[in-house]
């Protein structure tokens, strides 16, 4: 079982401790065990009422999937896979919804609303927002045509968020591979899965916002990145101009809503929407996985998988609750 960086193995390291929260049942303070079928007793319906939800959604909108599929890894790097990004900021907390990388960014969040609900009708209390982040992933990479994969359940959701976590935490869409080697190291994960878990980038959109500097002033010299290859720079321009709505949204990459490898071949033909991303095949430690995968998709499918699965492993330790509502931690009160 993986732990995040900063969280102390309390349980593990002062035994007279551990006995006292296993006798008194205190809410996970050692971290949960995570399992496969975690809820085939007490709600044998969830995975498939995950995954219909999760159905109509890409039906209504079909960018909405790799919307609520980015949750996984704007969840779990912030203190753990614990459902902490979707609590609503209060009076007395700032959540995690506008930090740096999440504001105007994250969206979709009602999809997790719905799921939620639908599951409270069914099972009440039993199936954490924590878990339906990782089944809703899950089903968005299979809903647009990606692998198909067991997960473990049966994580807590948190009691608190922080935008201050999330904001040192979180890297920018500037990171060279250099800084996300680093970075994914923190988590025990591999430069080959920081490639194969990148190719999430396969679906879903970006913001002009994102880009302007790499367009118009890449590392402060007043040029844009000379990785970006011409046509695709041009047309970046016309998307993309000085002055523009810097909401106007982009493709990540030319096939938005299949799950594919084609990501992985954009960045190899210098096409790649992001410099975290093109950055991947400029640089000599990432570039191997960025051609291996371009070349054999069910080998980018296998290592995305594997991916998935260790940063869904990560958490923080700390207690946790079943929320009925994915926004607000149990008995406050919803402000309005
Ligand atoms: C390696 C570091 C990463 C960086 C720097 C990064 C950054 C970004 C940025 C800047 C955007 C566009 C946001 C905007 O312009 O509003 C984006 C979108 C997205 N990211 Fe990442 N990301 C990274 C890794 C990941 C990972 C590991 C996943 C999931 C496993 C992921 C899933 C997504 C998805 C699905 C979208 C599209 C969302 C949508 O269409 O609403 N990203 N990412
Ligand atoms: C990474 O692995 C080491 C050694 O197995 C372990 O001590 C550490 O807690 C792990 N860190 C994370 C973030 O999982
Ligand atoms: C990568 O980014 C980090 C952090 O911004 C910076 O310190 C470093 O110099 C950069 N490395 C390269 C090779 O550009
Ligand atoms: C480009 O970036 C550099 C360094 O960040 C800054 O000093 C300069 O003013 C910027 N140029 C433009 C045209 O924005
Ligand atoms: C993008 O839209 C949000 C609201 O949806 C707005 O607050 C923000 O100012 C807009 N950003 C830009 C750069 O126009
Ligand atoms: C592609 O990768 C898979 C492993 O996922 C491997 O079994 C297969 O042999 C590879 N195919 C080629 C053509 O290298």
């Amino acid at each position: 079982m993986n732990s995040i960086p900063n969280a102390q193995p309390m349980a593990n390291t002062f035994f007279p401790l551990f006995l006292f929260f296993l006798l008194f049942h205190f809410p996970s303070l050692s971290p949960a065990k995570l399992q496969l079928n975690f809820y085939s007793n007490s709600c044998p319906q969830a995975e498939a009422i995950v995954r219909s939800v999760m159905h109509k959604a890409f039906i209504r909108e079909p960018r909405s999937v790799a919307s609520v599929m980015r949750f996984q890894f704007h969840d779990c790097f912030v203190n753990g896979c614990d459902a902490s990004m979707l609590l609503d900021d209060t009076p007395t907390m700032l959540g995690e919804k506008l930090s740096l990388a999440n504001i105007n960014s994250l969206r979709s969040y009602e999809v997790v609303d719905e799921v939620k609900e639908t599951l409270e009708k069914v099972c009440p209390g039993i199936v954490s927002c924590a878990d339906i982040i990782i089944m809703a992933s899950r089903d968005a990479v299979f809903l647009t045509g990606g692998p198909d994969w067991p997960v473990e359940l049966g994580r807590l959701d948190s009691l608190t968020a922080s935008q201050e976590d999330s904001d040192q935490i979180m890297p920018s869409p500037r990171a060279n591979a250099t800084s996300l080697i680093d970075l994914f190291s923190k988590y025990n994960l591999s430069v080959k899965d920081l490639v194969a878990l990148s190719g999430s980038h396969s679906i879903g959109k970006g913001r002009c916002f994102s880009i302007m500097f790499r367009l118009y002033n890449q590392s402060g010299t007043g040029r844009p990145d000379p990785a970006i290859e011409p046509r695709f720079r041009e047309e970046l321009f016309k998307r993309c101009p000085h002055g523009v709505d810097e909401n106007v949204t982009l493709n990540l990459d030319s096939t938005p809503y299949v799950f594919d490898n084609q990501y992985f071949k954009d960045l190899v033909g210098g096409r790649g929407l992001l410099n975290s991303d093109e950055t991947l095949y400029t640089f000599g430690e990432t570039r191997k996985y960025v051609r291996f995968f371009s070349k054999n998709q069910s080998a980018f499918f296998d290592a995305f998988v594997e991916g998935m699965s260790k940063m869904g492993d990560l958490q923080s330790g700390r207690p946790g609750e079943v929320r009925r509502n994915c926004r607000v931690v149990n008995g406050q009160s919803v402000i309005i």
